[in-house]
């Protein structure tokens, strides 16, 4: 993949998880306003949110891990790749809430919401790593065709 490719996969992918997190985010707010089903949609759906993101980081790490490489240098390479053997924890931590029938259905929602919130950061954060990794391969379009 040549780095615009990149670029496009990584923001085609944020878009459709952003639409997941609104879905996930909206079901919390109904499931901590007491609606029962609401909770259980909000079971299956933050299942299916953490798989998607799980495949996204590992799209991520075969592709934009050695783009940020090339673009910002070894160091934040190795923090993009750390951050994301973080994250893989976090959506383990995440589950293992949502699946606790025990766990009062407010924390879990204040959890969900505070998970969401980070990844919405996340996202922000890598987009503008992109554009800076854009404006420097324009300015070297040599190096950057390297790849
Ligand atoms: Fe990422
Ligand atoms: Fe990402």
């Amino acid at each position: 993949m040549d780095p615009s490719e990149i670029r496009e996969r990584v923001l085609d992918d944020h878009e459709n998880l952003r639409t997941r997190l609104a879905m996930v985010e909206s079901l919390s707010q109904r499931a901590d306003d007491g609606e029962v089903y609401a909770l259980d949609q909000l079971r299956d759906r933050g299942d299916e949110l953490c798989r998607k993101l799980r495949r996204h980081l590992d799209m991520e790490d075969l592709h934009l891990v050695p783009l940020i490489q090339e673009t910002r240098g070894r160091e934040a390479a190795r923090q993009l790749a750390a951050e994301h053997r973080e994250q893989r924890l976090l959506f383990d931590f995440v589950l293992s809430r949502l699946r606790d029938a025990e766990r009062p259905t407010r924390l879990v929602c204040r959890e969900i919401q505070a998970f969401i919130d980070l990844l919405r950061d996340d996202m922000d954060m890598e987009e503008e790593e992109l554009l800076v990794a854009a404006e420097r391969q324009r300015r070297r379009p040599d190096e950057g065709a390297s790849a």
